[in-house]
């Protein structure tokens, strides 16, 4: 059974970005791979963070099962045989990428034999890192299902604490089989720290960690260069770290 990491949080927080260092992590300084990264927003961008290019999402295998599975072949069968082809190779990780959520129509076939070929895969891995759109939706989803961890990403102002706070307790609410769950306050400045702690404190939300804001990640963001060559001392790796070192065991 691999061990399933999700990564929460609203929009533009950092999820992608912690989920990308996470894979990094793994492989580099953990050396546990294989890793099977999972991109589950439809707006998808982990691939490019992971310095990878996209071939195929299971939306359009989904999509074109109706069509395209040969007489003879059962709708399992093809459907494990494309969400295999699906996977794209990186060195040390795998990405699978989910596409886009369901159009009209029912895709409710599609999605159960979507659910049990991914379950299969997943068996290959030591480990699996699951991106998340910003919300809820995929809470409750398919691939997010038995959860080893949940990071949930929060920006570094009360506001921002406040909503990741939210996520956690809807994430009670859903009776989600979570097993951790920490929150990380990510692109803080050193003078902010104290008062995130104290409403923290406040507002019962354990900080697990922070992540301060860096202008090397930016730059590398900027000129479209994949997380493996961010200098390994770089602010936020040093810090991502330091949260997994505690976290990952
Ligand atoms: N610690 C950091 N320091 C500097 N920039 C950062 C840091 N973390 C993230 N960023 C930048 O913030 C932007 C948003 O990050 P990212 O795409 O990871 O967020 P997201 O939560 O995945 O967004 P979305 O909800 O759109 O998927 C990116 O340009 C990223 O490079
Ligand atoms: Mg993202």
């Amino acid at each position: 059974m691999p061990k399933v990491i999700a990564i929460a949080g609203k929009g533009g927080v950092g999820k992608t970005t912690i989920g990308g260092m996470l894979v990094r992590y793994i492989v580099e300084e953990m050396k546990k791979g294989p890793v099977l990264a999972v991109d589950a927003d439809p707006n998808s961008n982990l691939n490019e963070l992971l310095g990878i290019k996209v071939k195929e999402t299971i939306g359009r295998v989904r999509e074109t099962m109706k069509k395209d599975v040969p007489t003879g072949m059962t709708k399992d069968i093809w459907f494990e045989y494309k969400v295999n082809e699906a996977v794209i190779e990186g060195t040390g990780f795998d990405l699978l990428v989910m596409g886009r959520p369901e159009g009209p129509g029912c895709y409710c076939a599609a999605n159960s034999l979507a659910k049990q070929s991914i379950d299969s895969l997943k068996e290959n891995y030591t480990y699996v890192v699951v991106d998340n759109e910003a919300g809820m939706e995929h809470m409750s989803r398919l691939v997010t299902q038995n959860v080893g961890i949940l990071y949930v990403v929060s920006d570094p102002t009360p506001r921002g604490l406040l909503t990741a706070g939210r996520i956690m307790e809807l994430i009670k609410e859903l009776n989600l089989n979570i097993h951790k769950t920490y929150t990380v306050v990510n692109r803080i400045r050193e003078e902010e720290i104290g008062v995130l702690r104290q409403i923290g404190k406040q507002k019962g939300i354990e900080i697990i960690g922070t992540i301060r804001n860096d202008e090397m990640l930016v730059k590398n963001d900027r000129d479209g260069e994949s997380i493996f060559i961010l200098d390994r001392d770089s602010l936020a790796l040093t810090d991502a770290y330091s949260i997994f070192k505690r976290t990952m065991d």
